[in-house]
């Protein structure tokens, strides 16, 4: 349990001793001014209100009863009845001591392990990666991170767009082009520039684009010629992902990869059971679900498309039947990581879905969506020319100029550790910019400040992190010889000691909320709150008595730790110099 739920738990104990229902719960958070204790519980003006008693001398009567004893060093009411905890430092010392000594920082593994399918990044095999999928992936691989460390199941599944008429044309492009004596990997190397260039044949020759349709046709119906054509196309374009994920330190793979195609199966099935069910019914030659549930301002019902008229499935399709393998994969949670431009789409598909009965009610189905990732003038990030920006060149640009500004700040470090310390730090940069936004805003791409050593970005932590390992350095200490004993005797360091122990609870709500910003913000913290700590309490300094010292020290590589841990979790590495 962590500490909050521990005190919450023993406020809610003192709160029915004090006779107060137990609906009326204890409303505790860390206090967000200083002076104002540690944690708050903001409980008893609700349950006053409700019983129409004085809230200051209803919390009076929940003090009375609280027995946080070698806890709390202070209890006092506030205002209208806030009640604020002063942890004792000799038990956050105590705490403390006991998470540093363990591997996993005072986070237990969940109680009930469940099993969590998320979906995320999810390309469109057709083109290649760009800026628009990095927010899918990097939020997505963080939730998947936090989860399994959490303890939990997770299923990945990369839910690629590998379907659909615009393969006829590919393939189609792709038959000529083996036809002049390439090979797939050589013909498929500049997937855009592939992509336009079948675009191009099938806008102005009107032969290809019938053999385009004529493909599509083939496709669906199994022609085997066909099927290995798209398939060679597949594989080239999933390389492609592959790389990707692994320059941006993503941990999807292959065996992940679940995509459309998978359910072509299905789709009769899903039509005809929504049929059975009356749910899908003719509307202009096409079959179509009209949701009362999600119904405009006017009571037009929202149509859902289920098969086109032609014979033709669709998008909503798909996920249909996705979502009822994904139910039976026994999910306790199905989480898709999508932008918010599909949120109707999501809506539709979980209610649908519901309606149908395709997934238990007990399944969670949920929806993070995220917002846009914008240029400086304030519209969707596109390149000078106005065109889309590919992943692959955006991360590349990313460790150029992390290379640059190392180069500059750090001339000693020898070749080797300065290409990796480039890495780390471009890479870390972009997806921590992403990942430190609310997921759901829009925000603005900015190289400057995403590569700034100052202020909550990858490098400001990372930074944070060698600077502790050059104490150790410094030292000539081991961390792991320290025989961790820790006493708080200054603020500040009962400031960060407490910050520490936090981690559980902010790593259990990202979990559940499916906000990596939490940690993020969290992160920031523990590093903004350990250099306070350093430039008040010396640690190395002649006259620094030795238990006091290996005591900081003891705090500094809880820090470290820390840091490195939750920026694991985020999909960021540390280095140990920089
Ligand atoms: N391929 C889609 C796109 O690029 C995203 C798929 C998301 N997952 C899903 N199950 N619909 O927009």
């Amino acid at each position: 349990m962590n500490i909050r739920e521990s005190l919450s738990q023993h406020v809610q104990n003192a709160m029915q001793k004090a006779g107060i229902p137990a609906k009326y719960g204890a409303a505790l958070a860390p206090s967000k001014k200083a002076g104002f204790g540690d944690y708050q519980a903001n409980g008893a003006m609700a349950a006053a209100k409700a019983m129409k008693t004085n809230p200051r001398e209803l919390a009076q009567q929940i003090v009375d009863q609280l027995d946080l004893d070698g806890i709390a060093e202070k209890i006092e009411i506030a205002g209208p009845g806030f009640i604020n905890i002063h942890l004792s430092p000799a038990w956050l010392a105590q705490q403390t001591t006991e998470a540093l000594s363990d591997s996993r920082l005072g986070f237990n593994k969940a109680d009930k392990a469940q099993t969590v399918v998320v979906d995320y990044s999810s390309p469109n095999l057709a083109k290649e990666m760009h800026v628009g999928h990095l927010r899918s992936s990097i939020i997505g691989d963080a939730l998947v991170r936090t989860l399994e460390f959490q303890g939990h199941k997770v299923i990945r599944q990369n839910h690629v767009g590998d379907w659909g008429t615009q393969f006829g044309m590919l393939i189609a492009e792709l038959e000529d082009q083996l036809k002049d004596g390439d090979v797939a990997e050589f013909a498929l190397k500049d997937l855009e520039g592939f992509y336009q260039q079948s675009k191009k044949h099938f806008d102005a020759d009107e032969d290809f684009a019938q053999r385009s349709r004529d493909y599509v046709v083939k496709l669906q119906s199994g022609d085997e010629r066909v099927l290995e054509l798209w398939a060679q196309f597949k594989k080239v374009s999933l390389k492609h992902s592959k790389d990707i994920y692994e320059q941006l330190n993503v941990t999807l793979t292959e065996a992940d990869v679940r995509g459309e195609s998978a359910y072509n199966d299905d789709l009769p099935n899903v039509l005809k059971d929504l049929k059975a069910l009356g749910l899908a019914v003719e509307s202009e030659g096409a079959q179509v679900v009209f949701l009362e549930e999600l119904a405009d301002k006017e009571g037009n019902p929202s149509p859902v498309i289920i098969q086109k008229q032609g014979g033709g499935f669709l998008y909503a399709t798909s996920d249909l039947a996705a979502l009822r393998y994904r139910a039976s994969l026994s999910a306790d949670r199905v989480m898709y990581f999508i932008d918010a431009r599909q949120s109707l789409h999501m809506n539709q598909v979980f209610t649908l879905a519901r309606k149908a009965k395709f997934v238990p009610e007990n399944i969670s189905l949920e929806h993070h969506a995220f917002g846009t990732m914008m240029g400086s003038d304030g519209k969707p990030f596109k390149t000078r020319s106005g065109g889309t920006v590919k992943l692959a060149e955006l991360l590349d640009e990313a460790v150029e100029r992390a290379a640059t500004l190392i180069a500059e700040k750090d001339p000693d470090l020898t070749e080797e550790e300065r290409v990796e310390v480039a890495t780390k730090v471009g890479i870390g940069a972009v997806k921590y910019a992403d990942l430190s936004k609310t997921r759901t805003n829009d925000y603005i791409f900015n190289w400057d400040s995403m590569l700034s050593f100052e202020g909550n970005t990858a490098p400001y932590l990372q930074y944070a992190y060698t600077r502790i390992k050059s104490i150790f350095r410094k030292a000539g200490i081991d961390a792991s010889d320290l025989n961790n004993s820790i006493t708080l005797e200054t603020e500040p360091e009962k400031a960060l000691a407490l910050k520490l122990l936090q981690l559980p609870e902010v790593l259990e709500q990202v979990a559940r909320e499916a906000y990596p910003h939490v940690l993020c913000n969290y992160l920031f913290d523990v590093a903004s709150l350990f250099m306070k700590f350093y430039e008040a309490c010396p640690i190395l300094k002649e006259g620094v008595k030795p238990a006091t010292r290996d005591s900081r020290l003891a705090i500094a590589a809880a820090t470290a730790k820390t840091v490195q841990l939750g920026l694991d979790l985020l999909g960021i590495e540390t280095m140990e110099k920089m």
